[in-house]
């Protein structure tokens, strides 16, 4: 008996923590919140360079808040900027009205105006200004790494596989 009773206070804590921690582990993220919604969740930065968000069920307009506007690379290749404030009309596999989004296209920032994901084929197809852009939905699907400036992410391959340019080449 008394042994239990000197056990107890363990027992609890036990108890305390694993509530604790399912607690933290159900968390909602914006990520989550795109997965849901059939898009995947590496669309918006980590969660360490989101400040809030909000995302409204009834008329489906999803708003974030970032730490600061940034830049992330995608696979080495897909240049994205974020604006401090990105908001758009989220819908099953769709985000459509998108603003504060731009990805880069032949060394032009345009703007990002839809993403939409084309049902069971793995792609993503990014309505940017002047141009549909279909990528594969894979490269989403983590959140990546913001920065503060573009010189800050790392030098990239060119389409062509090489690195630099000719300006590189000693
Ligand atoms: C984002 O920030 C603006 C201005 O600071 C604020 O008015 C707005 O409520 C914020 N939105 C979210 C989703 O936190
Ligand atoms: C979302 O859609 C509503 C109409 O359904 C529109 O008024 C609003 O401007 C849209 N929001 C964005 C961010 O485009």
């Amino acid at each position: 008996m008394d042994q239990i009773i000197r056990s107890l206070p363990l027992l609890l804590l036990l108890l305390l923590s694993s509530t604790t921690s399912s607690t933290a582990t159900d968390t909602t993220t914006i990520h989550d919140i795109l997965r849901d919604n059939g898009l995947p969740g590496g669309l918006v930065p980590k969660s360490a360079y989101i400040a809030s968000y909000s995302f409204d069920t009834d008329t489906g307009l999803l708003s974030v808040n970032l730490t600061q506007p940034c830049y992330a690379r995608y696979d080495n290749s897909i240049l994205a900027y974020f604006d401090n404030f990105i908001a758009g009309n989220l819908s099953f596999g769709a985000l459509n009205g998108v603003e504060g989004l731009k990805q880069e296209e032949l060394f032009v920032w345009l703007p990002v105006k839809g993403i939409i994901e084309e049902e069971g084929s793995g792609v993503i197809l990014f309505d940017i200004e002047l141009a549909h852009k279909r990528l594969s939905r894979s490269l989403f699907e983590e959140p990546p790494d913001c920065h503060a400036s573009e010189a800050l992410i790392n030098p990239v391959q060119d389409i062509f596989g090489r690195r630099g340019g000719p300006q590189d080449e000693r």
